[in-house]
């Protein structure tokens, strides 16, 4: 049996969505998706101020403070004996008559969250993968991770159909992400990624990356780039939870420098893997 959270309760899972729950009809909601490792949940409390920023800037009053939700989340992933995977949380701004505006009164927000087993991706971590570019669709507020995710489904969508892992989106000339993961470029050993501003997801595997490349003098520099310099680059990477760190080796149809994972890339990818190891080693021990 699987459970979730539904609200402040863990309950049996069931697929019943009130129909005007707001998350469900207009994508009025925030979301975050949490990794788990070894049974441990990664980078929780980094994930829930995300969380918490993301409602602010829609002006969705969290029902629970961030330690409720990181004991509830827990117990989740404990409860449904989660080895592997990830945790999806997501908060909208709850059910009420179908009007765009804000319902009046106190509607309560209707906090939901499950599990999923998933497995490491260590084979495409290692090995690397291929890439489709598309423009970037989206609008202005990138930085809040809301429920309106059609742009990113219809730039994955064109990643799978060609056979690729992501799809990397490029206002006009600037790359900006991928649909579902962070973009960087190391172009003579220096790593590139666009700032952290409202055209991007400050993911916090991004955010763990730069603090690794700080700690090992790997040197960063956080500016945009063009789609030229991306395909001209000697390395290509992109990150998210749970898939890590996955080189890229082919965008569209040109090859990333030798198509091979790049030494630096390689460097980050041991890096963030003594950094979850060291965790797992802590919990465990
Ligand atoms: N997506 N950019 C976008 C557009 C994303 O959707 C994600 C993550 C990231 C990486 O963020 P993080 O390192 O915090 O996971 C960047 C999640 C995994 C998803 O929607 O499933």
């Amino acid at each position: 049996m699987s459970y979730m959270l539904f609200n402040n309760e863990i309950v049996e899972r069931s697929k019943c969505v009130d129909i005007e729950d707001r998350g469900y009809q207009f994508g009025d909601g925030v979301y975050e998706v949490v990794g788990v490792y070894s049974g441990e949940p990664m980078l929780m409390d980094e994930h829930l101020q995300r969380l918490e920023r993301s409602a602010k800037e829609i002006q969705l009053n969290l029902p629970y403070t961030m330690p409720e939700l990181k004991r509830q989340l827990t117990q989740l992933a404990a409860q449904n004996q989660l080895e592997e995977g990830i945790i999806y949380l997501q908060v909208s701004r709850g059910a009420s008559p179908r009007w765009h505006e804000f319902p009046e009164g106190n509607i309560p927000a209707v906090t939901v969250a499950y599990t999923r087993e998933e497995e490491r991706m260590t084979d495409i971590e290692d090995n690397g993968g291929t890439a489709v570019l598309t423009e970037d669709m989206r609008w202005l507020r990138c930085d809040i991770k809301s429920l309106n995710l059609l742009p990113n489904v219809m730039a994955k969508q064109k990643a799978v159909e060609n056979n690729a892992v992501e799809a990397i989106l490029h206002r006009g000339d600037t790359v900006t992400e991928a649909s579902a993961s962070n973009v960087f470029m190391v172009k003579n050993d220096k790593v590139y990624t666009h700032p952290a501003n409202n055209y991007i997801l400050n993911g916090i595997t991004r955010q763990k990356i730069l603090e690794l490349c700080g700690e090992h003098t790997i040197p960063v520099v956080e500016e945009t780039f063009t789609v030229k310099q991306l395909l001209e680059a000697d390395e290509v990477f992109v990150s998210a939870t749970k898939s890590d760190i996955i080189p890229i080796l082919k965008v569209d149809d040109h090859t990333i420098a030798d198509g091979t994972p790049g030494k630096i890339t390689h460097q980050i990818l041991k890096h963030f893997r003594m950094f979850i190891s060291q965790i797992e080693k802590n919990v465990h021990s």
